[in-house]
């Protein structure tokens, strides 16, 4: 049946498309790796109806690559594929998934320049930001490829001694793994290599603005001989994801759905995931507090703020969103982060010097662009950007910094995902709690202060999932991340990420002989 469907399909193996990319104004690189086709079942294949959408560049608009905008007839066959594979892939043992997962790994660290080549183009992301993002994506293969072997069971003491108890872990089938455009390599690694170790099969659905590090992933994967159908990565357009995610969220051969981005989308799956009793992971949402008191050291907490609000430009889920600044610090630390933001040089993420980079699509910039109006209307001090930067592209924003930030104002409340800093002067520690815990979502907060009372008390009250003290870049292949309240359910990376994969199997044998 799988084999019939797949027949309508125009399998174009040769698709590699060779690009020359110039990089830092020098002719450095050629991208094998760029290709045009998804990938379903180990071949790369075109979607049923032919149909195509364009991936460019959001630093200039270039377009990069045409890729395949599947429908739901394109996603079943994926998903057919995934559970045939899984009959196969569940039956492996731990060791040999992660053999395969280290060569995966090690072919992933041979391409590493060009994946985060990839990453810029498609993102425009600062070249320096898409290396680390490879060493942060690639760790989460190597993490899981070593974690495979250590997801044990347990047997349990038994009340009757004629009876033993054992608790196994299962994989739990195929994983739908849905991903944002903000980090077009991580996100998937973090949610796809804990899934591979536990022995599921994925149908993976990249963003549609960053498609082209998914499939060059994926061609690695093969080549490392995942075999087929373990991996299948399908893309499609802004028009055509609504109906793909639903038809993920709502076939019966997939058990569970993972994934990251708006809070809005995340309910969106959960209902429609919850009337199949589908396991669900949700990476969504914050709004970050930084809370810099007055016991803080300003450089650290300037350096901080820099690394976490402006990296991808504002566009991470983990970034600031409102900076609470102690009455006592507040002139210090303001004065000195606007020196520093003026250094940041905005443009093209290709070119070396390059900090700031553009908002992913229009609408993403709309978005940044109305969130500022609005707080300048309703009387915040823009001290710094609070426009488009024009002069450097179509995609580009200032990088902003407003003061007097209320609670009436829009960003006071909502996730800004772009390089706006947001100021709120407080004068106790109770204040600063009380405005951090305010939203309904809660994924990271930041505590600078030099009182380790403080950072206890501070850190256990924080509603949020993550807290990084005197230190603005949290993000490791070893810690769980996720969020609480409405910013998720479940948590990705760390040994925990595991669970989103995995079922326990409790068997019990009765009427033993001793
Ligand atoms: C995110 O924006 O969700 C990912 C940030 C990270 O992994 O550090």
């Amino acid at each position: 049946m799988l084999h019939k469907v797949l027949k309508n399909y125009r399998l174009l193996g040769g698709s590699t498309k060779i690009m020359n990319i110039m990089y830092s104004g020098r002719n450095l690189c050629h991208l094998p790796l760029i290709k045009e086709r998804a990938y379903i079942d180990g071949e790369w294949v075109c979607a049923a109806d032919d149909k195509i959408f364009t991936v460019s560049n959001p630093a200039n608009g270039e377009i990069l690559a045409k890729v395949p905008d599947m429908e739901e007839k394109d996603v079943e066959v994926a998903i057919k594929a995934a559970s045939l594979a899984f009959k196969e892939w569940r039956n492996t043992s731990a060791y040999e998934r992660s053999n395969i997962m280290k060569k995966w790994y090690e072919l992933m660290l041979k391409h590493e320049e060009t994946i985060a080549q990839i990453i810029t183009l498609e993102s425009g992301k600062p070249f320096i930001e898409s290396r680390a993002e490879v060493n942060y994506g690639n760790a989460y293969i190597e993490f899981y490829a070593e974690e495979a072997r250590r997801i044990n069971g347990e047997i349990l003491q038994s009340t009757y001694p004629t009876k033993k108890y054992f608790v196994e872990k299962q994989p739990i089938g195929v994983v739908g793994l849905i991903t944002a455009f903000n980090f077009p390599l991580a996100m998937i690694t973090r949610k796809l290599s804990a899934a591979l170790a536990a022995g599921c099969t994925c149908v993976v659905k990249p963003a549609t603005d960053t498609p082209l590090t998914a499939l060059a992933m994926a061609q690695l994967a093969h080549e490392a001989g995942i075999p087929k159908g373990v991996v299948n990565v399908v893309t499609s357009s802004h028009a055509s994801n609504p109906p793909v995610v639903d038809f993920m969220c709502k076939s019966p051969d997939i058990r569970g759905i993972s994934f990251t981005g708006s809070v809005q989308v995340g309910k969106i799956i959960n209902e429609k995931c919850a009337p199949h009793i589908k396991r669900v992971g949700l990476e969504l949402g914050g709004n970050a507090p930084f809370i810099v008191y007055n016991s803080a050291d300003v450089d650290v907490a300037v350096k901080s703020a820099l690394n976490s609000k402006f990296r991808n430009s504002g566009q991470t889920c983990i970034a600031p969103n409102r900076f609470l600044v102690q009455d006592g610090i507040y002139d210090c630390f303001v004065d000195n982060l606007l020196v520093e933001i003026r250094k940041l040089k905005m443009g093209d993420g290709s070119k070396g010097d390059v900090k700031i980079g553009p908002m992913i699509n229009v609408a993403q910039l709309q978005k940044v662009s109305h969130l500022v109006d609005d707080a300048i209307s309703k009387g915040a001090n823009c001290l710094l950007g609070g426009k488009r930067a024009l002069s450097v592209g179509d995609l580009f924003y200032e990088p902003t910094v407003l003061t007097d930030v209320r609670e009436t104002m829009k960003l006071y409340m909502e996730e800004i995902f772009g390089p706006v800093v947001s100021i709120v002067r407080f004068r106790t520690e109770e204040e600063s709690l009380f405005i951090s815990n305010q939203p309904e979502v809660g994924l990271a907060g930041y505590i600078f202060s030099s009182d380790i009372s403080q950072i206890f008390r501070v850190s256990k009250r924080l509603e949020v999932g993550m807290v990084g003290v005197n230190e603005g870049i949290i993000s490791a292949a070893e810690v769980p991340f996720g969020g609480v309240k409405q910013s998720g359910i479940g948590r990705e990376g760390g040994h925990n990420g595991i669970e989103d994969y995995i079922d326990y199997k409790y068997v019990c044998i009765g009427n033993l002989r001793f």
